[in-house]
């Protein structure tokens, strides 16, 4: 007897395994040459209350300029996007301080929101439901602890009849390279119905020393945030990295416009990483290559909203103008 079926998508879903995904990632990334890991994996509960900590320091200061944006400009968005009720959805929302600017206005203007944090890290997606739940009773929250393409999968076969709003905030696009964020965008497009919004956060091209500050800060939040990532493979895939055997390099490539962040090994060494049944190498000054932070100029906004199909409603600026938020519409 032979024969053969489909896997159905409920049987699948109970086959992905996420830690085997970053065992996977690991393994493939430093294997490679020059080695690297992917950023995505820095959002475990330690990772993602550093980043906190980055939000809050004198240094960083795209989450400053974005605050600053909302508060300003908050009102205008959503007089641009919402008629009716809105689902406001906000792909990786963090602790959502700064989503709660954007709802507090909506609350005052009258508008009825319904409130989507999706984010990787579940204490996060606790915090804020709990937080913005307490804060505006009216507002009903809906979180999901998922990754970005799990959340814009969730969308697409949402059948209510509210606007949506979706969310991508604190430059979180600019860990993609732009063919990815071009992708990435487009696929966001296909989740969303004709009409329904995004608002997007942009990073500017700005003074390359105010770039170098804020991604080498002097509280070193951004050495540890990358070195946690040494610290998640230990204690997850059973690795002996010592995280004081490297240190974080932060540089700007001026051409390609991005922030590069690399952990350079200090010393000639060897890592075993047990649940890899694996071994690496490092060579003294061998650099593993852990995230991208890509800046654009407003005309990048400008092509990249005509090419994944949306027109460019609003463009709200800090007033330093370092940073932007765009709001598209979908047209379809
Ligand atoms: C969360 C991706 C927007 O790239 O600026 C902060 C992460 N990395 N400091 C960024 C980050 C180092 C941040 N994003």
């Amino acid at each position: 007897m032979s024969g053969y079926r489909v896997l159905e998508s409920s049987e699948l879903s109970k086959l992905r395994d996420p830690m085997r995904d970053f065992g996977l990632d690991v393994l493939v990334g430093l294997s490679e040459k020059p080695k690297k890991l992917d950023s995505r994996y820095f959002y475990d509960e330690e990772g993602s209350r550093l980043f906190q900590s980055i939000m809050n320091c004198e240094d960083y200061y795209p989450t400053d300029s974005e605050r600053e944006i909302l508060e300003n400009h908050g009102r205008s968005i959503l007089a641009n996007c919402a008629s009716g009720p809105l689902n406001v959805i906000d792909l990786g929302a963090g602790d959502g301080a700064k989503t709660k600017i954007l709802l507090s206005a909506a609350v005052q203007m009258g508008i009825d929101c319904r409130y989507v944090p999706i984010d990787i890290s579940e204490a996060a997606v606790a915090g804020v439901t709990a937080n913005i739940g307490a804060e505006f009773p009216g507002i009903e929250v809906d979180g999901l602890v998922c990754e970005y393409t799990d959340g814009l999968n969730w969308l697409s076969y949402q059948d209510d009849d509210r606007r949506n709003l979706l969310l991508f905030l604190g430059s979180n696009i600019g860990n993609f390279d732009k063919a990815r964020a071009r992708a990435f965008l487009r696929r966001q497009w296909t989740s969303l119905r004709d009409g329904d919004y995004t608002l997007i956060g942009f990073d500017l091209k700005k003074d390359i020393e105010v770039l170098l500050r804020a991604y080498n800060d002097r509280d070193r939040l951004t050495e540890r945030f990358n070195l946690n990532l040494l610290t998640r493979i230990n204690r997850e895939l059973g690795g002996n990295f010592r995280t004081d055997a490297f240190r974080h390099y932060g540089t700007y490539d001026v051409f390609s416009g991005a922030m590069v962040s690399y952990l350079v090994s200090l010393e000639e060494q060897t890592v075993e990483i047990k649940s890899l049944g694996r071994s690496f190498h490092f060579e003294e000054w061998e650099p593993v290559h852990t995230e991208y932070s890509y800046k654009y100029l407003e005309s990048d906004i400008v092509d990249l909203a005509g090419d994944t199909g949306y027109s460019i409603e609003g463009t709200y600026r800090d007033s330093a103008r370092g940073f932007v938020d765009s709001l598209w519409r979908v047209d379809k």
